[in-house]
């Protein structure tokens, strides 16, 4: 259900009534999921899930023909080098493929594996393709930023004719036993292996070799060469100059029942078995970045965005794996009870969870996290592709979207009803209607004329706009874009070197080829403010259909065999186009005019490892459906453990009208997601909140009330994710990895360390949420101050009319809030501070506050507030987090601004009766002064409760208060 487009907004307009109308008789919205391939259509998928079958028939006689050599095995820097032998033929002639094993100082182990034959350029190419001849060996240049310093007290500790065994780990105690023939590596942390390598054999690279031209009716008797060259699939033929090349490993996880991680995917966070059987998949987990439109729930088929990065955890222990590779790759999972020893008897023994990575091109580049904790995966992984970007604070507040606002006076209406409604808002976007004719970097010459203006009205309250740039652009004479992109040579090639043409949105198009640096530093110069006319400092940028998007191409994305900067082909760097268009208009932006130094806002839907440090995704083209609801926040936990936590899924569904209390639903569940966007097709009603009616318009203006008063405690939390790479919507055995009943929970979450747990309701007609507790810490109903009647492991109802939404507190937290309802996040940026204080159990409190100026990157300078609060021995305090004398630090402009904001309210859930009094002394530098309480006994279900007013402690100083 395209639009067409490259079309006056007039003619938009009735197109979309028709659509409409088509809507209403055409048949029910579903990807068309035979334009996508299924393992058995792809040749290197299909060839290696055979040799997997053919593995296990054999079982027990099954032997991997590699075989791993170690002249002299030492480690230098951390580094073992060698070479892994391949027997192709019963006459024992081998293959050599270089083989590194590094260890390194983060803890991380690494194995790289290439082909010596490629490595040296020895190959001849089919069809005189100029693709380059050797692996695609970069993708760790563009998702790897750290961690890479080596292990220099890595050891071996043992070595004979057989392993080779290395010491190494922060602690020492991890091992990787490297077995030589054949090659396995069993990865243990204190002598218990957790992960292991080639342990089914399945290790396969397939090397080069020439195609033997064979007169007609004659076959290849010894192999089945059927998908070694050229593959066609619907009509598109990929001409695979290199014949086939596919790279694939088992990796087994003993012990584990549940992995995780491998995103962008619709399934269950603990992902499913794929090799077929009751409730399981039959495919694998495709990642091969895709425009799949009206995606279907519960797949394993490939979406818009990959990360190759995969979690493990049993009770008390992750362990992890990032296989970085950009090619098209497919994952099978199977679960086996008991050990894999099959003289075991242990059958009710914890499950091991068996993967099967299989990637089309590239080389073998592998990194092994041991953990043990959830914490140290994140953290890891975080070091190593780096972490959330500190994000605009505007980019917290809530988006206002919708294929199209058609003209200035459109959006400048919708701004004026949203003031007129008292809705806060923060962003306004634009999608490609506002150009000239798709052509992107103009605007429509009759509907916005005076972009300035309409910028300007926004800015009056603080409020931002944000334009769609594609990566397609437009092939029309008179588009000085396009002629530039063709006139530099900076578009992808097709497969003889010319640009590619293509179409989308604009028809006819050729795409930009971020690999190239040439490329990167034109699209810099584009979006300056004297280029991007009509363009000002509220302006940022939306980057969609980047995966790249190819309407009629092969799988709606470009030809394999297409050419990238350098001659890389498209088939070896796929996964990473997006990223890296995402990363160009990400430095576009921090360039814009000399001496602006600003933090970007870049929304992305392609993404791949690393794609976290330029902004947020979203989850495409969803629909309005409560299934599509429901898997939204599992989508948003996933990006979150696989480190790409600034996430959003589109409000309140982009395809289909939602009936109103899904709408209701749907925003009380997106308080909750880290990037809040409506957005809606251009096919759809309006269905902006104020056009609601009641109750739903008071339902969502409280929905969004709240997600403003909380943006201090989600600039905290992502203040967190930039530092460490933690997620913000945290998964029960993120935060409880010791309570086994909640490994496989993914429909609720505590939202960072706010202890705020949150189970939005998802389902039509259901009004009440059962939330799964995983301690035995007190909770406290956000809103009422009941106190749960929980118990550790079972579920708890939380009573949930169509306007209330499930959250509770757990005790021990203190949450920073701004209680003055705003229109925009600018405008409460000077306003005070609510602290609320739960009490846990043992009579304490922990919370943090993270503040700077929310735009510029001034807080590198330290000018930001950090606050850690916390409640002990009945006295409330606040100091610096980080230790810091805040007094020697020169305030800025904005630090300055601060110095006249107060913590002016307390509000302590669970304070106990000697706290009941009517003023407490707060101390603060030397000075005391007295705040009102008003003290509040239980009542039935309700804790008792203290609010403290008039507090005034500045909220970037030191103070303390004596509650008893
Ligand atoms: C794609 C995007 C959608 C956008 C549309 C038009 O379908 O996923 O969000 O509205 O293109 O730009």
């Amino acid at each position: 259900m395209r639009s067409t487009m490259g079309l006056s907004w007039k003619w938009t307009a009735l197109f979309s009534l028709l659509g409409a109308i088509l809507c209403l008789i055409g048949p029910a919205l579903a990807v068309k999921e035979h334009e996508f391939k299924k393992c058995h259509q792809a040749g290197f998928c299909n060839r290696n899930r055979a040799l997997a079958d053919l593995a296990a028939s054999q079982s027990s006689t099954w032997v991997s023909p590699y075989k791993a050599v170690f002249e002299s095995p030492s480690l230098e820097d951390g580094k073992i080098q060698g070479v892994i032998l391949k027997t192709i033929n019963a006459a024992g002639d081998t293959v050599r493929l270089p083989v590194t094993i590094s260890f390194l100082e983060s803890g991380v182990a690494r194995l790289t594996i290439d082909e010596e034959r490629r490595q040296n350029k020895d190959i001849e190419l089919r069809h005189g393709s100029a693709a380059r001849k050797e692996r695609y060996n970069e993708a760790a240049n563009w998702s790897v930023v750290g961690g890479l310093e080596p292990a220099l007290k890595a050891e071996i500790v043992h070595q004979d004719d057989s392993q080779i065994n290395v010491k190494y780990g922060p602690e020492g105690n991890f091992e990787a036993v490297i077995r030589l023939s054949p090659f396995r590596i069993d990865f243990r942390r204190d002598g218990v292996s957790h992960i292991e390598l080639n342990e089914r054999g399945l290790l396969n690279v397939e090397h080069w070799r020439p195609k033997v031209e064979r007169p007609e009716g004659e076959e290849n008797t010894e192999e089945d060469e059927s998908t070694w060259w050229d593959e066609t699939f619907n009509g598109h033929t990929d001409t695979k100059p290199r014949g086939p090349e596919s790279v694939a490993l088992d990796i087994s996880f003993h012990g584990y029942e549940h992995v995780y991680g491998i995103p962008e995917h619709t399934g269950p966070l603990s992902l499913k078995e794929t090799r077929g059987g009751e409730g399981n998949y039959a495919e694998p987990y495709r990642m091969y970045n895709a425009d799949v439109f009206e995606y279907i729930l519960d797949s394993p088929m490939t979406l818009y965005g990959s990360i190759p990065f995969m979690q493990a955890h049993r009770k008390d222990s992750s362990v992890g794996l990032l296989w970085l590779n950009a090619a098209d790759t497919w994952v099978d999972i199977t679960k086996v009870k008991g050990s894999t020893n099959p003289l075991s008897l242990t059958s009710g023994a914890p499950k091991n969870t068996q993967t099967h990575w299989i990637s089309e091109s590239g080389i073998i580049d592998l990194f092994v996290f041991l953990g043990p904790t959830p914490q140290d995966i994140t953290k890891k992984y975080g070091e190593l592709t780096g972490t959330t970007a500190m994000p605009q604070e505007f980019a917290l507040g809530y988006h206002q979207c919708r294929w199209n606002y058609f003209s200035e006076d459109d959006v400048k209406d919708v701004d004026r009803r949203f003031d007129k409604a008292h809705i806060p808002y923060d962003v306004i976007w634009l999608d490609i209607e506002y150009t000239d004719e798709i052509k992107y970097f103009t605007w429509d010459p009759h509907s916005f004329t005076d972009p300035i203006t309409m910028g300007k009205q926004l800015d009056s309250h603080g409020r931002k706009l944000v334009t769609i740039i594609d990566p397609h652009i437009k092939r029309v004479d008179n588009y000085p874009i396009n002629e530039q992109l063709l006139a530099l040579d900076l578009a992808i090639h097709d497969k003889d070197g010319k640009a590619y043409e293509g179409s989308c949105w604009p028809g006819n198009s050729n795409w930009i080829d971020c690999f190239n640096p040439k490329a990167r530093e034109w699209w810099k110069g584009l979006y300056k403010y004297d280029q991007f006319k009509g363009t000002m400092e509220n302006t940022f940028i939306w980057n969609d259909m980047n995966e790249p998007s190819v309407f009629e191409g092969p799988e709606t994305t470009m030809p394999k065999d297409n050419l990238h900067w350098d001659n890389w082909e498209h088939r070896d760097v796929h996964n990473l186009n997006g990223m890296t268009y995402h990363h160009s208009t990400f430095e576009a932006l921090k360039s814009r005019k000399k001496g602006e130094y600003r933090r970007p806002f870049v929304l992305t839907r392609a993404f791949f490892s690393g794609s976290q440090r330029f902004g947020a995704m979203w989850t495409g083209d969803n629909l309005a459906d409560w299934g599509h609801l429901q898997t939204s926040v599992t989508m948003l936990i996933n990006q979150g453990i696989s480190g790409f936590p600034f996430s959003g899924a589109d409000v309140a569904g982009f395809f289909g009208d939602p009936e109103k209390d899904l709408l209701a639903r749907w925003y009380q569940t997106a308080a909750f997601y880290p990037f809040f966007r409506a957005h809606a097709h251009i096919d759809t009603r309006r269905r902006e909140p104020y056009l609601l009616g009641e109750p739903y318009t008071a339902i969502v203006t409280a929905a969004l009330r709240l997600r403003y008063s909380l943006l201090p405690a989600w600039y905290t939390a992502f203040f967190h994710a930039n530092r460490d790479g933690s997620p913000i919507l945290r998964p029960m055995f993120w935060t409880h990895p010791s309570a086994e009943g909640g490994l496989a929970i993914d429909d609720q979450f505590f939202l960072a360390s706010t202890g705020l747990l949150v189970k939005p309701v998802a389902e039509k007609d259901k009004y009440s949420a059962d939330i799964w507790i995983p301690d035995d810490e007190v909770y406290y109903e956000y809103d009422t101050y009941n106190v749960a009647k929980t118990e550790q492991g079972k579920h708890v109802t939380f009573d949930a009319p169509i306007d209330r939404i499930p959250i509770l507190m757990r005790g021990g937290h203190i949450i920073p809030r701004r209680d003055i309802p705003r229109r925009s996040s600018s405008l409460m940026r000077f306003d005070p501070y609510t602290l609320v204080v739960s009490v846990s159990k043992d009579g304490q409190a922990e919370g943090e506050l993270y503040v700077d100026d929310g735009d510029s990157y001034e807080y590198q300078d330290g000018q930001y507030i950090h606050r850690q609060f916390s409640l002990k021995d009945d006295v409330l305090s606040s100091v610096d987090a980080e230790g810091r004398d805040t007094r020697k630090i020169k305030p800025g402009k904005w630090l300055k601004a601060m110095q006249n904001v107060h913590i002016d309210k307390i509000i302590i859930v669970g304070a106990p009766a000697s706290w009941d009094r009517e003023a407490v002394q707060i101390e603060s530098d030397g000075r005391a002064w007295a705040a009102q309480v008003v003290y509040h006994a239980a009542d039935k279900d309700r804790a008792a409760f203290a609010t403290v007013t008039h507090v005034k402690a500045r909220v970037g100083d030191d103070w303390s208060i004596k509650l008893a």
